[in-house]
């Protein structure tokens, strides 16, 4: 660790003994003293008490600007007060039934106005959606391979589990990746049945197809790769890929868990004006709570009506969360707050852009509507080997700089970015700006003496 990122981290700690106590007391109870991996890091994870808004505070009362925003599920701002009052309504008429509900015909409704798709199906996480979507795709197609790409994350179910973030001497060659367990635990059959390709590259693509004939079922995208910062499919990846699946008989699946409710009422098949056969949506829709869905044509959900493939869970469309839902998308995700969000977006990715200039920072910012993110590299990332190539201390630097001065830019991990809620205000993304005025020269001079991408791995 470098001197500079050592003084930042110091800080960290000086400010923040409460939470480094609280990890303490929670290790002997959970493994990592965590109950999600990725909310584990060096020294200790941040302990919030309180959260409105755009604001959320730790336990010493230092309170944040808040740009992670639950790892991006809750673009309605935190306790969004449209959707409390839904919740709280809906509290007093019970909040789980087990039993159908009109609430539910309500939300499919409201999802098949916005995506290229006909019927709805439910659940309570985006690891559940991608999973039913993609039994639901081998399903129908009576095929047992999936393509996936290096580097997408999908969940944490055994079929998405395989090459998440592999490490360089398991990879193999960047037009043929091999498919590498992200966990201990996954049965080598999974594995083998999930076929990786590289992202932005469609030759990749199109030799799995090629080797092997009639067993794809599917192929599963995040249609802009939020777990690798932010990366932009290139002009004619994603055409290419529709043209492919559908010459071979395979279902494209965005993973909109992200992406869906952030870049615009229609997502990614809206925003890039290329249909998938099947959307997954989660985090955001729910405006603050567990909601999450899988949705496609009434011919491919009609397997599950045959009662070919199951579906089902107790949690399923619960009516608090329904109640969430339906408040968020009529009320809260509106062509308004997009449009308000947007500017905002350019402000600050242009703001960060400049500010990078100034500094001599070599890095650039990039943003998709919600999200966005300051990318520490010299070129733009178009796959998870450019993203892997990150000097991972100077990454850190410029986080912990960011939170130790009031705001926390992202989710900590250099695979996540930003989102702009419909909370935020001009106010916010100044501050952020500000913040990162004052970052951006400490990080630069930083990189400056380690050399560009000196440190990476
Ligand atoms: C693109 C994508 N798909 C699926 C998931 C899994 O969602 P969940 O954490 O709700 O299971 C995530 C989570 O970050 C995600 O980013």
């Amino acid at each position: 660790m470098y001197e500079q990122l050592k003084k930042e981290i110091e800080s960290f700690e000086r400010r923040t003994p409460k939470s480094r106590a609280a990890l303490e007391r929670s290790k002997p109870w959970m493994p990592l003293g965590v109950s999600s991996n990725f909310r584990s890091y060096e020294p200790y994870p941040l302990f919030i008490e309180h959260a409105e808004g755009t604001q959320v505070r730790d336990l010493d009362g230092n309170e944040y600007v808040d740009f992670n925003l639950c790892f991006g599920a809750i673009m309605a701002g935190h306790s969004n007060a449209i959707v409390i009052k839904a919740v709280e309504e809906q509290f007093r008429r019970g909040t789980m039934y087990g039993m159908p509900h009109v609430m539910e015909r309500e939300l499919a409704e409201e999802i098949c106005a916005r995506y290229p798709v006909e019927n709805v199906r439910f659940s309570n996480s985006g690891t559940e959606a991608t999973m039913h979507a993609i039994r639901l795709a081998r399903g129908y197609t009576d095929r047992e391979k999936i393509i996936k790409f290096e580097g997408c994350y999908h969940g944490v179910h055994d079929a998405a589990m395989v090459s998440v973030k592999p490490k360089a001497d398991k990879w193999g060659s960047v037009s043929s990746p091999n498919q590498v367990p992200a966990s201990a635990g996954i049965p080598q059959g999974a594995v083998d049945a999930t076929l990786v390709a590289t992202f932005n590259d469609l030759e990749s693509v199109e030799r799995l197809f090629r080797k092997y004939p009639d067993q794809v079922a599917a192929v599963i995208l995040e249609p802009v790769p939020m777990n690798m910062g932010v990366v932009l499919p290139q002009p004619g990846f994603l055409e290419g890929l529709r043209q492919l699946c559908t010459g071979h008989g395979a279902l494209l699946i965005y993973d909109e868990v992200k992406t869906g409710a952030k870049l615009g009422r229609g997502g990614a098949s809206e925003y890039f004006g290329v249909k998938p056969d099947m959307v997954c949506l989660a985090k955001s829709i729910g405006g603050g709570f567990p909601l999450a869905a899988f949705a496609t044509s009434r011919k491919v959900m009609d397997v599950i009506a045959e009662g070919r493939v199951f579906h089902a869970g107790t949690y399923n469309t619960n009516p608090t969360v329904m109640a969430a839902g339906l408040a968020t998308l009529r009320h809260v995700l509106t062509a308004e707050n997009y449009q308000r969000i947007n500017k905002l977006s350019k402000r600050l990715v242009e703001g960060c852009n400049q500010i990078i200039k100034q500094s001599g920072l070599v890095a650039y910012a990039i943003g998709c509507v919600a999200n966005g993110a300051v990318m520490l590299y010299p070129s733009e990332v178009k796959n998870y080997r450019d993203w892997a190539a990150i000097d991972i201390d100077l990454w850190r630097h410029y986080w912990f700089a960011m939170v130790n001065r009031g705001v926390m830019p992202q989710p900590h991990y250099w695979d996540e970015q930003w989102t702009i809620s419909v909370a935020h205000t001009e106010a916010d993304i100044e501050r952020h700006l500000e913040v990162f005025e004052e970052v951006a020269p400490l990080v630069a001079a930083a990189q400056k003496k380690r050399g560009v991408l000196a440190a990476a791995h």
